[in-house]
């Protein structure tokens, strides 16, 4: 319960009892803040790690139901193998240092993505915390790993097809909620807002499917300096907004 309305920080100001359901971030800028200061690209990495923990205490301190966040995509294995090493045993340090203190700090943690390319240790520690995330009721973090919005639509489709072949339902039976069912974020409600940091004004096969009536947040801001201040600047646009899908 909070007994504020209000959550202030650094003299920005947002309605606790207006806040979005779901949060969604492309946590992007890493490389570039690092070397803006003649730092390898992996030290952006962590530092985007770090801010990503920040971040969601936060979230979960105001009272945010659902927050989702883009670490790693399908087009993100084009990158150097050392690059793509650094990222994976980051995420491995935050899922075993979650084990630890998600219970704790009533966190439940969900992978979204195509698992099957993860290394055998990395989907073990995914499992502890799936367990983990059944003794916990506050705010459920969506962590998007070798995903891609397109591969997860293509998979939904696949899944359906099969069930048709089997006859288990038929063709015309598919429509948006049967659909939304078979994708990875099945029973989770959509993003309400996507944050992008880092400049670029583009949606990287972030959430396809689910961004449809989502509202967008755009700024400069790399990722690694990303800090409470700048969520709530980004919440509190989003208040100012009127949301019409598609009516008056
Ligand atoms: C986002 O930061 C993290 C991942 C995509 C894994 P980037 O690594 O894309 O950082 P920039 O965009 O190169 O600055
Ligand atoms: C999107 O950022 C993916 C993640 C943040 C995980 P990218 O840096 O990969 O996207 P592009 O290449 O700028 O579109
Ligand atoms: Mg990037």
């Amino acid at each position: 319960m909070h007994l504020f309305r209000k959550k202030n920080v650094a003299g920005v100001d947002v309605d606790l009892a207006h806040l979005p359901s779901h949060i969604a971030i492309i946590m992007d800028g890493n490389g570039r803040w690092a070397t803006s200061r003649g730092l390898p690209r992996t030290v952006g990495h962590r530092e985007g790690s770090e801010t990503f923990r920040r971040v969601a205490t936060y979230l979960n301190n105001i009272g945010l139901k659902h927050l989702t966040v883009y670490a790693f995509s399908t087009e993100n294995w084009s990158r150097p193998v050392e690059e793509v090493d650094a990222i994976m045993r980051l995420l491995k340090e935050y899922f075993l240092e979650a084990c630890e203190k998600m219970v704790r700090d009533n966190i439940s943690l969900k992978i979204l993505g195509d698992q099957s390319a993860l290394s055998p240790e990395l989907r073990e520690i995914i499992k502890r915390t799936d367990e983990l995330s059944l003794q916990t009721s506050g705010l459920k973090v969506n962590v998007c790993i070798n995903y891609g919005g397109r591969a997860e639509i293509v998979n939904a489709a696949r899944i359906l097809a099969e069930k048709a072949v089997l006859g288990e339902i038929k063709p015309e039976d598919i429509d948006v909620s049967l659909l939304s069912e078979e994708l990875y974020t099945a029973g989770i409600p959509d993003p309400d807002l996507i944050i992008r940091p880092s400049g670029e004004l583009r949606i990287s096969n972030f959430l396809l499917w689910q961004s449809a009536y989502a509202e967008f947040y755009f700024t400069d801001m790399l990722w690694p300096d990303f800090d409470e201040k700048e969520i709530n600047r980004a919440i509190l646009s989003y208040q100012k907004r009127n949301r019409r899908y598609g009516g008056i």
